[in-house]
């Protein structure tokens, strides 16, 4: 996304700086162009020839040094960029971006751009949350200026609080998830998504669950987040990090994940459920773990859980519903009768004995089959990009 887009940097001077260089290095290698505006104060902090090596250009700091490359240089730079992102912003630079102050040559490029303009604010809390900056931070959204919020945490005047500059890949996951917004396919498309399985519990410390790990149902959330959608990932036990920029719901068991769903579902356009779910979950559930007390076989009684898809294809109104379908054996009849049966637009059939498919591993092997009967195959290819493929095909079918 990142990929051959310009980027300006503008470098103010924070004890931060020391972040920028890396942020640099990570742009360059999410294959963007970079080339960093210093002011003077940020140049005591890092010398200028640490970002001329990283982002391999040369670095501009003063309006009055002659530069190569450039005729006019707060103009051309301003016009070269497809993104300004201001990291660390100290309060002064937003203070004169947001009176129109152009006295140097990074407060000049700001007034003369015309790409998005991202600022990332750092300074200590005080300063953060004083109303002069409070007040230039909202005139500079006004006038369509784009603000990470600063994180917090320690800092470096010895405090803790707001006003710590986000780790670089987070800042990047921000540029990210603005530039998905603005040009991303699904934008403005809420899609609700399940992952991982369910668990029931039989005692405080066992509980009867499944082989699913999560990885195609985050990969769904994945791709849909970066392709503008709002996500809200509702998610069984999984070790994997949730994308950024997706609402997550931890849940455990099915009811609890029944519930979660249909809190969301009402605000939904596209549901995927690619969770699995626990079919059955024990009667009785012991209150103190269960001792192995005797030499008899120990009994346990399954009883019924609701099926969550079955129920959202009954209360069905605008929402695109997408199953998922894991056999082992009869796959495509078996997953035609889980559309009739659920009343769904599209389902996902794997055969989870396949090599390369199903569980815990990072490709899959599906076919997508729809109510009309048709059916595409692919071929074996990452999870992220079977959840590509589905997102392509439920915007071709929603778009229909
Ligand atoms: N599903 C669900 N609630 C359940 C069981 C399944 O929402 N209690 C959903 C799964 O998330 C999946 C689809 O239904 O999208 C099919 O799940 P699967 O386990 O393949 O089928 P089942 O309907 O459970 O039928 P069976 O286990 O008999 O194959």
């Amino acid at each position: 996304m990142l990929k051959g887009k310009k980027i300006v940097l503008g470098v103010t001077g924070g004890i931060a700086v020391y972040k920028a260089a890396d942020l640099v290095s990570k742009l360059r290698k999410e294959g963007a162009q970079v080339r960093v505006v210093m002011t003077e104060a940020a140049a005591e902090f890092v010398t200028p020839l640490t970002f001329k090596e990283i982002s391999g250009n040369a670095v501009a700091v003063n309006m009055w040094e002659k530069h190569r490359e450039f005729n006019v240089e707060h103009i051309s730079l301003a016009e070269w960029a497809d993104y300004l992102v201001i990291a660390p912003a100290t309060a002064n630079i937003l203070a004169k971006a947001a009176a129109g102050i152009a006295d140097d040559l990074l407060s000049t490029v700001i007034l003369a751009a015309r790409s998005p303009i991202v600022f990332c604010p750092a300074m200590n809390s005080q300063m953060y949350v004083n109303p002069a900056t409070q007040s230039n931070l909202k005139k500079l959204q006004e006038y369509g200026c784009v603000i990470m919020p600063p994180a917090s945490g320690f800092l470096a005047c010895g405090t803790t609080g707001v006003g710590r500059l986000p780790e670089p890949a987070e800042i990047i996951s921000f540029l990210r998830r603005h530039i998905a917004l603005k040009t991303g396919d699904l934008t403005g498309l809420k899609i609700l998504i399940t992952a991982a399985g369910t668990r029931e519990p039989l005692d405080p410390v066992r509980f009867v669950g499944n082989r699913s790990s999560g990885k195609m149902g985050y990969a769904v959330a994945q791709a849909a987040a970066e392709r503008g959608a709002e996500v809200v990932l509702v998610s069984g036990p999984s070790a994997l990090q949730p994308p950024p920029y997706v609402k997550v719901v931890n849940v455990e068991t099915t009811r609890e994940m029944m519930e979660a769903v249909l809190t969301e579902y009402a605000a939904a356009d596209v549901v995927v459920k690619a969770a699995a779910v626990a079919d059955y979950c024990p009667r009785e559930v012991a209150d103190q773990k269960i001792k192995k007390s005797t030499d008899e076989p120990l009994t346990v009684v399954l009883e019924k859980n609701p099926d969550i898809l079955k129920r959202l294809g009954e209360l069905k109104k605008h929402q695109f519903l997408v199953g998922f379908a894991a056999e082992t054996q009869n796959l495509l009849a078996n997953a035609a009768e889980k559309i009739q049966k659920k009343n769904l637009d599209m389902i996902v059939a794997n055969d989870v004995t396949l090599a390369g498919a199903g569980f815990n591993c990072d490709t899959n092997v599906v076919r997508f089959l729809f109510p009309d009967g048709t059916a595409r195959s692919l071929e074996k290819m990452t999870k992220f990009e079977v959840a590509n493929r589905l997102l392509d095909e439920v915007k071709a079918a929603i778009n229909k």
